[in-house]
């Protein structure tokens, strides 16, 4: 099963990811975490791509297609996998299908989860995240609190604060995401495959989990 998610910066893409994955034994693909982890090591692509992801802008098509080219024709990816800030463009929707295609899948679900800005801006800034990868844990400095502070409940890691969550990349980030956002989804409404979470900020994170499950079981 391929899942395909959707959503602005801080709609709670990640947090559905952890759950899912968990749920249905599949693989997270994240851009974002692969980009940020070539960003850790200083390899040359991750010094390519520092700048622009402080900046909130979006790193090339060619680059993420190579990053994600190769996972998908992992082994790790047989049985399917949960997408996570990829595609973010039409021509990356487009490549998505290919590369599914190529190795003889498709894509079964694309879920759209939709919350005004005002309230990304907030839960991104207040967003603290596990410093252990294999835990990958998130939390919310003001909506979902580790029991003790900057500690993992999971692990008992540090937490830290990604760089690029402040309050004038957020808002670039959002810009970025909106400007790309309707020809994505057009893309994915015109092959049958969208469905859309509209969310309030009022809903608890297992709200949401609940609601994208519902989707697949049905
Ligand atoms: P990426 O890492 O993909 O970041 P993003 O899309 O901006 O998404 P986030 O990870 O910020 O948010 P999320 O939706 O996962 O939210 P979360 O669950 O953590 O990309 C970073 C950068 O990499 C990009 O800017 C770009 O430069 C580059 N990049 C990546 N992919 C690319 C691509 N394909 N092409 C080009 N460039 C690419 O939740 C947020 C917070 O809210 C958390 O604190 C959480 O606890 C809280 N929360 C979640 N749900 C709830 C709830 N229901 N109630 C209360 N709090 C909640």
């Amino acid at each position: 099963m391929f899942i395909v998610l959707l959503g602005g910066p801080g709609a709670g893409k990640g947090t559905v990811s952890n759950e899912i994955c968990e749920r249905y034994k599949l693989p997270h693909i994240s851009t974002g975490d692969m980009l940020r982890e070539e960003i850790a090591k200083e390899s040359e692509l991750g010094l390519e791509v520092k700048e622009i992801l402080a900046s909130g802008g979006l790193v090339s098509d060619d680059i993420v297609k190579k990053l994600i080219k190769n996972k998908l024709a992992s082994k790790s990816c047989e049985n399917g996998a949960i997408l996570d800030g990829y595609p973010r463009t039409e021509k990356q929707a487009e490549t998505l299908t290919e590369v599914v295609e190529s190795i003889g899948k498709k894509l079964d679900f694309a879920i759209e989860i939709d919350l005004p800005d005002d309230i990304i801006i907030e839960r991104v800034i207040n967003r603290r995240l596990c410093s252990n990868k294999k835990c990958g844990a998130i939390y919310n400095a003001k909506y979902n609190k580790p029991k003790v502070e900057g500690i993992c409940d999971n692990c008992g890691s540090e937490l830290f604060q990604r760089p690029d969550d402040n309050e004038e990349t957020i808002k670039h980030r959002l810009k970025v995401y909106h400007e790309e956002a309707e020809e994505i989804l057009k893309y994915y409404k015109d092959n049958g495959l969208l469905t859309t979470v509209h969310l309030d900020g009022s809903e608890k994170p297992q709200d949401l989990i609940n609601k994208v499950i519902d989707i697949i079981e049905k």
